[in-house]
């Protein structure tokens, strides 16, 4: 194991396996849908949204959101702004919102009531990490990848000030690392 980090949980092949679970299971509540839309927070969620989509078998349309509120801290310093918002209109659509990480819940709840104010016909959420800590918010995800414990994480797309995102793995860094603020 690379030396900056405090421990492995999820190896690339425990991803692999997880992540075509979810897909099926997404497949399996919109099965026989025209279409939906999948929007994604952006960065932390590319990996995880290129895979799932390669595991969702139904039309589907993609967008982004990017979100600021971490910086190059360890935890968020501001409240959660929308900095790019979504190109594709979203009325009267089914929509998926994909995350990387549910750590206080501020990102996902803001983002989430953002985009149901623009009147989807539904608007479910997935989520790769779910973080083992008391949450600020009470929003809880209608998929989830796995559990990781109350860490700063990274990989598969999860950054330190940009880094670390093209680990395969899913691990955390060693708290020594963190900058203190
Ligand atoms: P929340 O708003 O506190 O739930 O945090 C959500 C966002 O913060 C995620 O989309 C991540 O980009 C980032 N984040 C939260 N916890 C971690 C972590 O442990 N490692 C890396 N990024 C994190
Ligand atoms: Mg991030």
């Amino acid at each position: 194991m690379r030396e900056d980090l405090e421990e492995i949980y999820y190896t690339k092949q425990d991803i692999k396996t997880r992540v075509s679970e979810l897909g099926e299971q997404i497949t399996k509540v919109y099965k026989g849908y025209d279409e939906i839309t999948i929007i994604s927070i952006i960065n932390g969620a590319i990996y995880f949204t290129v895979d799932i989509l390669r595991n969702i078998n139904v039309p589907i349309r993609l967008d982004c959101i990017r979100v600021s509120s971490y910086g190059s801290k360890p935890y968020p310093d501001k409240k959660p702004e929308i900095s790019v918002s979504i190109r594709l209109g979203i009325k009267n659509q089914h929509v998926l919102l994909i995350d990387d990480i549910l750590d206080t819940g501020n990102t996902i709840s803001m983002v989430y009531d953002y985009l149901n104010k623009c009147n989807p016909s539904s608007l479910l959420t997935c989520i790769l990490l779910e973080k083992d800590c008391p949450r600020e918010t009470s929003f809880k995800a209608d998929f989830i990848g796995f559990k990781v414990p109350d860490k700063f994480i990274v990989g598969y797309g999860l950054d330190y000030a940009e880094r670390y995102r093209n680990l395969p793995y899913i691990g955390s860094l060693k708290t020594e690392l963190l900058n203190p603020v």
